[in-house]
């Protein structure tokens, strides 16, 4: 699939099953709070918060984001950036759980084919109701089914006063000879083997400064899935550097510098997952 038929298929699957497609909120926001939108949600802060009516009880976008959390990974890494798209449903106080998990499994194994096989799913240390529905209603095997913490599994990952909350994630699995290779390799390691391709974010709180939880109005929905990723793994590709779009805009990058890309003036394999796309750094 090309790059603009998987934004219009995503948008497409959330329309069908009744969400409204919203455009992308600008890149700089007005929060004086973010330089930049970070994450599909940061429009509907208000709405999760029950301060706003949302636009409808199901939302779906795709959405610019910029992150400068990650800057020292892009490029070394075969899927970080800087700036990138978020694909995202949202739902306030309709689904929940079970429609999210349900909604992100049937996209990502029956409309994409990705073959449920290589997927592994973390949930939040204590969330046993996405683990049961995982296991006993999706039928992901629990030896696929990790539990992680507030470091990993609980959005967002350092304190803040918007709303928060559990998560729970599908992972791509690139097979154990690839990445580290350690015999304890699993979604949580940092290297190539496991890809991060979507995170189910279950709103239910906002975090005082202290740490004290206090519910949101109703829980909600909030998911990002990485459309550079995304697009990446159904287009093979060993970096998300090389999609359809991110490879156009290196190769005239490259001829208006008047250099080849790649390691040694070549065009770099893209099956070759040993060479990493160096024109990054001359
Ligand atoms: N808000 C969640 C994220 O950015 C989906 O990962």
């Amino acid at each position: 699939m090309k790059c603009q038929e998987i934004r219009d298929s995503f948008l497409g699957f959330f329309e069908e099953r009744g969400h409204r497609i919203m455009p992308s909120a600008p890149l700089v926001t007005d929060d004086p709070t973010t330089l930049f939108t970070v994450a599909g949600m940061q429009p509907y802060i208000a709405a999760f918060r029950g301060e706003e009516r949302p636009p409808a009880p199901r939302v779906a976008s795709n959405q610019k984001c910029a992150r400068m959390g990650d800057l020292e990974r892009v490029g070394r890494s075969a899927t970080h950036h800087t700036f990138f798209e978020m694909l995202g449903n949202f739902s306030f106080g309709d689904y929940f759980k079970q429609g999210a998990i349900e909604f992100a499994w049937e996209y990502v194994v029956d409309v994409l084919g990705i073959p449920p096989e290589r997927l592994w799913i973390t949930v939040y240390t204590d969330d046993d109701e996405s683990e049961e529905i995982w296991n006993k209603q999706i039928g992901v095997p629990l030896e696929r089914i990790v539990r992680l913490g507030r470091g990993e599994n609980w959005w967002p990952e350092e304190r803040w006063e918007g709303p928060c909350g559990p998560c729970t994630e599908i992972h791509l699995d690139n097979g154990p000879e690839t990445g580290c290779q350690a015999a304890n390799c699993g979604p949580a390691c940092d290297c190539d083997r496991f890809v991060e391709l979507w995170n189910l974010v279950f709103q239910m709180y906002t975090e005082a400064p202290d740490g004290t939880l206090t519910e949101l109005p109703s829980p909600g929905v909030d998911t990002g899935m990485g459309f550079e990723r995304l697009a990446m793994i159904l287009q093979n590709k060993n970096f998300s550097t090389e999609t359809d779009e991110m490879w156009q805009i290196i190769q005239r990058t490259s001829s208006v510098r008047s250099r080849s890309p790649g390691r040694t003036g070549e065009a770099i394999s893209t099956t070759d997952a040993t060479l990493r796309p160096t024109w990054l750094f001359g």
